[in-house]
């Protein structure tokens, strides 16, 4: 199958798996549909309608998602309920009649971004457009491990800590050597997702006791300070420094993500787009957080789970 197909094959998949969709698609930073289904069995002025809907969501994302830089919501409209959801560069959008519920639809929606990002993005041949029934799996435990990576005082443990216990501190302890904490929780009903932390010291004189905290990583948040432009700057040699101890990360299959964090400050540093460049440029998604207030703290800990929920299981 080539990739359109496999594209409009996985759209296909997900709309016919809840009678709730009543179409899909997969839409571009500049707004252009890359891949699109609807319910087949839509009266034609309906059908009608929903391009219409499809066409004003293309122009939000192409004028809120370079602002932005990922894309995530909720809208309700006389249509019905719209999602969108990030789904590698792009955005898969969603639309489900009136009275859906959100939840029932959002872990689909996960997998079906996370799946066609893959491919998109990746070009991976060998991931299935199928999509499992989560209501029927046998309940499955994940322990993945995580390392958090960046410059002193970009905000790590803060991070950590207001993912892990909801809780920020404005004082500054550098960490020493490295911090351990674990979370689990419930990713999909019966998906248990149990993270352990490594909260690795970015201070310059750890280098040597961070290296050993690197093997067996399946995660790895690169994190900058958006307020100090050379915290940025460093993330390159932040990845120079793990791939001279892991190897190519793409290759590891190590799922990565850049955070720009501490977005709560009113003097940034880092433009968007240049730190999208960036990501773009290292196969990373990018996501702007505050460890202050906990903006996207959630999503970012998340988008990871399912990349590796959908690597380990959902094939
Ligand atoms: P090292 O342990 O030295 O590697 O630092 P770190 O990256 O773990 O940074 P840490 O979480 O200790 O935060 C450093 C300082 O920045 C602390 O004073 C935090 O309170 C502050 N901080 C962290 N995140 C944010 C944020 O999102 N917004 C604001 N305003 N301050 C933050």
């Amino acid at each position: 199958m080539s990739t359109p197909e496999k594209i409009t094959e996985l759209l296909k998949n997900y709309v016919s798996h809840s009678k709730e969709i009543i179409a899909a698609a997969i839409i571009d930073p500049e707004g252009l549909v890359i891949g699109s289904k609807m319910d087949e069995s839509m009266d034609e002025d309906v059908v009608g309608a929903v391009s219409a809907s499809f066409g004003m969501a293309s122009e939000r994302i192409k004028r809120e998602f370079s602002v932005t830089g990922h894309y995530g919501a909720q809208i309700e409209t006389e249509q019905g309920l719209f999602l969108f959801t990030q789904c590698g560069k792009n955005v898969l959008v969603t639309l489900a009649s009136e009275d859906a519920e959100s939840s029932d639809i959002l872990p689909y929606s996960y997998i079906v971004a996370e799946k066609a990002a893959q491919i998109l993005d990746l070009e991976k041949r060998d991931i299935s457009v199928e999509l499992p029934e989560l209501e029927k799996l046998e309940p499955t435990r994940f322990t993945f491990k995580l390392i958090m990576i960046g410059d002193g005082a970009v905000g790590k443990t803060s991070l950590v800590r207001q993912f892990v216990e909801h809780k920020f501190d404005s004082d500054y302890i550098s960490t020493i050597g490295v911090n351990i904490m674990t979370k689990s929780y419930n990713l999909f009903e019966n998906v248990e997702i149990k993270f352990s932390i490594f909260d690795v010291a970015g201070q310059k004189y750890f280098r040597k006791v961070r290296k050993n905290y690197y093997r067996g990583t399946q995660a790895i948040l690169f994190v900058f300070d958006v307020s100090r432009k050379e915290t940025f700057e460093n993330i390159t040699d932040w990845v120079k420094d793990v791939e001279s101890e892991l190897g190519d990360l793409k290759k590891q299959k190590i799922k990565c993500l850049l955070i720009g964090n501490k977005i709560d400050l009113p003097d940034r540093q880092v433009k968007m787009m240049e730190a999208k460049k960036l990501g773009d440029s290292l196969g990373f998604n990018f996501m702007l957080t505050s460890a202050k207030d906990g903006t996207n703290v959630n999503k970012a800990f998340g988008r990871i789970a399912t990349k590796l929920a959908v690597d380990n299981l959902l094939v």
